[in-house]
Formats: structure tokens, C-alpha cells, sequence
């Protein structure tokens, strides 16, 4: 049995308290909300501001927040849940709980580890990890660090299809086992904080790891990237991000990977049977953490008529505002099978490295499977959108 699979539920709250009779107090604090407070007094302002910064006005990164406030859990009465198992498979991956973690670049900003110390957290913690494609840790290296933990690889679709091949090749042979492709981000967002600096980690050589260190991409550099940065950087600009691509590209996907495909960035139903029909595995309800579209429809606001038209033909996971393990509740009881968690873990990378990393997904975990027994539900099975009332 993999890694995951009949776990018992976390325990993490009773190591806390037990801990505190030697005096001992977690590294973090409990509430992940309070993460982003905390990240914003410890790192750089460049650092924090791209992390935490959105598109446009910022709107629909507070739009993400407050939908969750929209829909309240009542919970039920005098249900068993003494032998409550909230695991599950979601495309060959076992899942203890339906945790999992979204893909997110440039993780080196955070920690001089980067994507590296979130693979040991992940695989310590027994929980997936998604890598992006704008890591600063190379896929090999990830997936050394990774070790027998499961592993999903995010795509950017750069312009170069020899680029994209060589890249999903890397990918599958260092044993990541879903691919997802994000849709939302061939063009870069319109992201005030970041242009108000004027910082872009990628033209100061942070984030292009997986480019720098590609046969494909280097075969078109004099030599190797590391002796010739700014032309590498410069290639990295011109290829980074194909906005012709459209439905029709998706088979190149199909012969390049042969595990299952996931479409992260879907936003309404419409794209949603357009991705079912296209033949995809799966998507990602996300606006991208309110990163590209200022605007834009909050993505937990996408999700029940997303549900509703694809529920039962592909697996319909969810991100973007995800905080809290209620808001975990929310967005499987209405209808996502797992969610990804994104900001909350790059502060506390930021703020405490791999530790500061498992301690989120400890936490969340074990509040996800606490607000699950004390709502009613022994099983992910038993829940549903009557969980749930929408209150404004
Ligand atoms: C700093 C940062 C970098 C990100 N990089 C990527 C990426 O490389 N690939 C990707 O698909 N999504 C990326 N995302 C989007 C996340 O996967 C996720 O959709 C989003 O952060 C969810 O919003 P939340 O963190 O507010 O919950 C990034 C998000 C942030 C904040």
C-alpha cells in the first residue's frame, strides 16, 4: 500500500497540547490566516509582495476570501464519527486526507531551499506536491528530494514544442505521475506591486531552473546557461508562454504523457465540457489566487455550476483562498474531490523552511478532519452541498 492510504486521522492537535506540558509551543501559529502577517514583517518587501500580490486593483483576491464567507457549514448532530476516514484516490494518487499542493514558482524567494525543502515537507507529511514548471530547483532535484512521495508536474506550454516534449519527458522520468497544464497564465497578469518595483524574478534568473537546466533549451545557447545567463534569460523571455495555443493543441499533450492530464484555471462550465470532451482527466477550479484576471469571478463562486456540468465525467479539484480546514469542507461539499493549498505554505517556507511547510499541511489536515467529525460526516462520501447554507 502506498504511502497515504489508511492513516489514521492526524493527531497533530494532542501533540501540540502534550508538547505544551514540557513547555514546548508550535513554530507557527495554528490559524493560517495569521501567516501572511507574519511573512510580511520577516522577508523582503520584493519578496513578500510578490507572493502575496494579485492582478489589477486586488479585487478578486479578496472576492476569492470572501466567497467562502458567503457559505456557512451547519452541522449535523449525533452521527458516528468515531471511525472517521476522510481518504481517497483522486487519479491514481492516494490521498490520506484531500489535501494536496499547488503548484508555485520561484520558491526560492521565500527560502534558499525553495521547491527542494517544500519536496521533504510534502513527502514527510505524506502529502502530493504539485511542481511548477517556474520552479527554482530542477525537476531531477525535486524529485531526489521528494524521494517515494507522489508527485504531480505542472506545464507552462512554452512556444518551443521540443522544449515542451523534452520537459514532460524530464517530468515523467523522474516519476511525477499526473500532469497538470494551467491555462490561465500564457501571458503574465497585469500585478501593480510587482510593476511598482519593477521586479520580475525570472529576469534575475530566479524561477527558470527548469529551462537553464533543459538539453532542448541549452542546445540554443552558446553553452551552458550558468556561463551565459543573460542570453538564457533573454531565451527564457522569448519562450516562455505560447498565447496561440488553444483546445485543438491539447492531443500533443496525449502523446508526450501517458499518465492522466489535469486543465488548472477552468472558470466556467462552458470550458469545463469543452475539457471533458476534449478527453482531459481532470481541472482545477482556480483563478490562480486572483494573480491574473483582476475582475475576475472568484473561483469558489465557479465551482457548483462547474460541478454540476462535470461532476461526474472528470475530477473536479479546487484553488485559490483556500485558508482554513472549513474552507476545505466548503469546497468538497461543493463538489471539488481535493483541494491545493498554495500561499499559506510559501509563507511558512518563508518564515520556518521545511518545517514551517509540513507544520501547514499538519495543520490544516487536522483541522479539515476536525471540523469533519464535529459537522457530522465520518466520510468524504457523506458529504454534500446540504452541508451547507449559502447565507448572502
Ligand atoms: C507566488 C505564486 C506563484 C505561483 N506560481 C504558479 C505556477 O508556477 N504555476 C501554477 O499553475 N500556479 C501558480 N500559482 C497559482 C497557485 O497554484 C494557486 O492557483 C493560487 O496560489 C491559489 O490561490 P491562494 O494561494 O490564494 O489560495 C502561483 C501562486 C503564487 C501566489
Amino acid at each position: 500500500m502506498a504511502a497515504g492510504l489508511n492513516q489514521p486521522l492526524e493527531t497533530y492537535q494532542d501533540e501540540i497540547y502534550l508538547s505544551g506540558l514540557g513547555g514546548d509551543k508550535p513554530i507557527l501559529p495554528a490559524n493560517l490566516s495569521a501567516l501572511e502577517d507574519l511573512a510580511r514583517q520577516r522577508m523582503t518587501a520584493e519578496s513578500f509582495d510578490y507572493i502575496c500580490g494579485g492582478a489589477g486593483s486586488e479585487d478578486s483576491v479578496r472576492e476569492n476570501a470572501a466567497a467562502f464567507r458567503r457559505w456557512r457549514i451547519v452541522p449535523r448532530m449525533l452521527t458516528d464519527v468515531s471511525a472517521a476516514d476522510y481518504s481517497s484516490t483522486v487519479l491514481g494518487t492516494e490521498l490520506a486526507a484531500p489535501i494536496m499542493l499547488g503548484p508555485v514558482g520561484v520558491l526560492k524567494l521565500a527560502h534558499p531551499e525553495g521547491e527542494v525543502a517544500v519536496a521533504k515537507a510534502a513527502a514527510a507529511a505524506s502529502v502530493p506536491m504539485i511542481l511548477s514548471t517556474s520552479a527554482s530547483c530542477t525537476i531531477e532535484d525535486v524529485a531526489k528530494a521528494n524521494g517515494d512521495g507522489q508527485r504531480w508536474f505542472q506545464l507552462y506550454w512554452p512556444k518551443d514544442r521540443d522544449l515542451a516534449a523534452s520537459l514532460l519527458r524530464r517530468a515523467r522520468t523522474a516519476g511525477f505521475g499526473v500532469l497538470v497544464l494551467t491555462l490561465d497564465t500564457r501571458l503574465l497578469g497585469w500585478r501593480p506591486r510587482d510593476l511598482d518595483r519593477a521586479f520580475l524574478p525570472f529576469l534575475r534568473g530566479i524561477g527558470n531552473q527548469n529551462y537553464f537546466s533543459d538539453p532542448v533549451f541549452v542546445a540554443g545557447l552558446p553553452g551552458q546557461a550558468a556561463d551565459h545567463q543573460d542570453a538564457a534569460i533573454l531565451r527564457w523571455a522569448e519562450l516562455f508562454g505560447d498565447a496561440s495555443i488553444t483546445w485543438e493543441d491539447l492531443p500533443f499533450l496525449r502523446d508526450h504523457w501517458d499518465g492522466p492530464i489535469v486543465l488548472k484555471g477552468i472558470q466556467s462550465p462552458g470550458d469545463a465540457k469543452r475539457a471533458a470532451d476534449a478527453g482531459m482527466d481532470g481541472i482545477v477550479v482556480s483563478n490562480h489566487g486572483g494573480r491574473q484576471v483582476d475582475g475576475g469571478i472568484a473561483a469558489l463562486d465557479a465551482l457548483p455550476p462547474i460541478t454540476a456540468a462535470v461532476g461526474s465525467a472528470l475530477t473536479v479539484l479546487f484553488d485559490s483562498g483556500i485558508r482554513s480546514g472549513a474552507d476545505v469542507l466548503k469546497a468538497l461539499a461543493l463538489g471539488a474531490r481535493a483541494v491545493l493549498i498554495a500561499r499559506p505554505y510559501v509563507y511558512a517556507l518563508a518564515l520556518a523552511g521545511e518545517d514551517g511547510v509540513r507544520h501547514v499541511l499538519r495543520a490544516l489536515r487536522q483541522e479539515f478532519e476536525l471540523t469533519m467529525q464535529l459537522s457530522g460526516y465520518a466520510s468524504l462520501a457523506e458529504l454534500g452541498q446540504d452541508a451547507l447554507i449559502r447565507v448572502r
